[in-house]
């Protein structure tokens, strides 16, 4: 008989969102009157169609590939030049921040790209994470063998967790330990919390000064409303030399159903081979991508690249404006329901703290019986997130207000 990987049997109960998913399901078949009054507040996923630009071109692409003269068959695995042009331009040298055309990866979603970049990194770094985190940064951990088991709370040996907390503003701070990598996620997912540019300063010099590598999750960095608030690592000096950067055209284009994203390694970003010698991780990663991937296709990187035009970019902003209005409607009946809220400013989620002593879970069973709104319970994020519960602002604004008005009914 074959092995299994082992590392699997480790993983706690189950993906956060299927979990929630299970639960949801059992309510609404037990209760099908209330289905229909359901809100889905719980996974980020986005409501609003894709921008006019962005069907404009699909259709354009679509025509293509019916046409001979036009067809395309396989692209380069890292993306169509044209489209890695076009992010680093817009997204980055715009900025002021030197990124080339060839150190952008596109691919099909950022949380494939963290999973994914482990292959290039050792089993024997010490990793670190925020408690509260999005789940696939440890999750991937796990499966790749790189932690022991977890214990009650969800925590598994081998991974440092750096706690986030209120007083701390939800951002977590360089630890005294030595660590290889670390994930950090701003604005982030679930918190809604924003680095300020003194606090990824503070990472960057960690990392300078451990050999350390960073992990720069910015898949939300369009919802980036408060002035100052970097929205990319490498507008900190020194980052080209130990950041990964992470972003998405998810939550800003809409595209959690088309699936495209990008990931930028830096030619400058090296890291040690088990010699003890240094090596830039670029080649590593160009390796990987043109032996596991084949590219996302010709149709949905057109896509994207529509979301640059000038159309494309006020029609993100009217996306975002949109989900912010949600967030601070949010937060608004949270607020005026007495409950303590966090975020909702720089990100489209708001985290708040439960009532009345109630854990996590037990507020995302009484908000779904009572209210029938399904939110993501925040101890699902780790164990920093017990007592918390983040609603997602991906909704329609009825909807958004809906949820608001139940939140203030609801009777602890
Ligand atoms: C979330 O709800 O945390 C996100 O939708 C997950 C994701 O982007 O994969």
């Amino acid at each position: 008989m074959a092995y299994l990987n082992d590392n699997y049997l480790k993983l706690k109960a189950g993906y956060l969102f299927p979990e929630i998913g299970r639960r949801v399901r059992a309510f609404t078949e037990a209760n099908p009157d209330a289905a229909s009054r359901l809100i889905r507040c719980g996974i980020g996923d986005v409501t609003e169609p894709l921008p006019p630009a962005v069907i404009k071109a699909l259709h354009l692409a679509v025509d293509e590939m019916g046409s001979r003269e036009t067809f395309k068959g396989y692209g380069p695995e890292q993306g169509y030049d044209w489209l890695r042009h076009a992010i680093a331009k817009n997204d980055f040298r715009r900025h002021g921040l030197d990124v080339a055309d060839d150190e952008i990866f596109v691919s099909d979603g950022s949380k494939c790209d963290c999973g994914a970049i482990l292959d290039i990194l050792g089993g024997k770094n010490e990793i670190a994470v925020p408690d509260p985190v999005y789940p696939v940064y440890v999750d991937t951990n796990v499966m790749a063998g790189h932690t022991g088991e977890a214990n009650e709370s969800g925590a598994y040996s081998g991974i440092h967790y750096l706690p986030c907390t209120l007083e701390n503003g939800f951002v977590p701070e360089p630890p005294s330990q030595h660590v290889d990598v670390i994930y950090l996620c701003s604005p982030n997912n679930p918190t809604g919390a924003a680095a300020t540019r003194p606090q990824l300063e503070a990472w960057v010099q960690y990392a300078h000064e451990h050999g350390s590598i960073i992990l720069f999750d910015a898949a939300y960095e369009a919802y980036i409303t408060e002035p100052g608030i970097p929205h990319s690592i490498y507008e900190i000096d020194g980052a080209r030399e130990c950041a990964i950067e992470f972003r998405s055209f998810s939550k800003n284009g809409g595209f959690t159903g088309l699936r495209c994203a990008l990931t930028v390694v830096p030619k400058s970003l090296t890291a040690r081979t088990a010699l003890g010698e240094s090596k830039a991780l670029h080649p590593l990663w160009n390796r990987r991508m043109t032996t596991k991937f084949n590219g996302v296709s010709y149709v949905t990187q057109r896509a994207a690249e529509a979301l640059y035009s000038t159309e494309g970019q006020e029609q993100v902003r009217d996306l975002i404006r949109h989900y912010l209005g949600n967030a601070a409607v949010l937060v608004a009946g949270a607020k005026a329901a007495g409950l303590t809220v966090f975020g909702g400013t720089n990100a489209p989620y708001i985290w708040v703290s439960t009532p009345a002593n109630y854990t996590s879970w037990a507020a995302f069973d009484k908000i779904l019986n009572d209210a029938n709104v399904v939110i993501t319970p925040g101890s699902g994020f780790g164990s920093q997130g017990e007592g918390w519960f983040r609603v997602s602002a991906f909704n329609s604004r009825t909807n958004a207000e809906e949820v608001a008005r139940r939140l203030k009914l609801l009777q602890w």
